[in-house]
């Protein structure tokens, strides 16, 4: 087995687009390696790429892209300059069903060396997917979201994903208190935006 040590997101990303480890490589358009600013100090983790994803090649540029770049606006946070947004998946599951275990197991080290070569300071988990792999596998959005746990140095925080809160409104009040909460945390870290 060869074991790659990675120093910057220019290789990682050059291996990343060529990765076969699941089916899924067969089926892509696009690898979706993830967007922003690699020496940003906030990480977004969603889901897996859906159909404009993979078509653009840019994680969250649908629907739910939409809404979730007006929570990050809303407290200053900008894709282009200061976050970064990444994907459990690199390439998108057939008819957007979840990802399979074995599809996340196999992806997995892509993240873990973006977030080893980033360091972040303050990970948020968008939606169930990313919080159970990330934070724990039996992470409850509904009861655990806006809440930040300390993992090895790193500050985790799960909330909703946008597509849910196109489907269920309602949620939208919870999701902007997390983003708030985000903010004030980001203000007691110190982390420069
Ligand atoms: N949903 C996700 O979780 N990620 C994307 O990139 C798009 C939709």
């Amino acid at each position: 087995m060869v074991f790659i040590i990675y120093t910057n997101f220019e290789s990682l990303k050059n291996d990343c687009e060529n990765c076969q480890k699941c089916a899924l490589g067969a089926t892509r358009t696009n690898c979706v390696f993830g967007v922003g600013n690699p020496n940003a100090k906030i990480l977004f983790v969603g889901e897996a790429p859906g159909e404009n994803e993979d078509k653009q090649g840019e994680p969250f540029v649908g629907r739910a892209g939409k809404l979730l770049d007006l929570y990050l606006n809303g407290i200053g946070l900008d894709r282009n300059k200061n976050i970064y947004i990444a994907n459990i998946l690199k390439c998108r599951p057939p008819e957007n069903r979840d990802p399979l275990p074995a599809e996340q197991d196999a992806c997995i080290d892509w993240l873990r060396n973006q977030v080893r070569i980033m360091r972040p300071s303050i990970i948020v988990c968008l939606g169930r997917i990313a919080a159970c792999k990330l934070i724990s596998p039996n992470y409850k959005v509904t009861q655990e979201h806006g809440i930040f746990f300390d993992k090895n140095g790193t500050l985790m925080m799960g909330t909703f994903h946008p597509a849910a809160l196109l489907r269920d409104p309602r949620r939208k009040a919870d999701a902007l208190e997390d983003f708030l909460h985000l903010q004030e945390k980001i203000k007691e870290l110190g982390i420069s935006i």
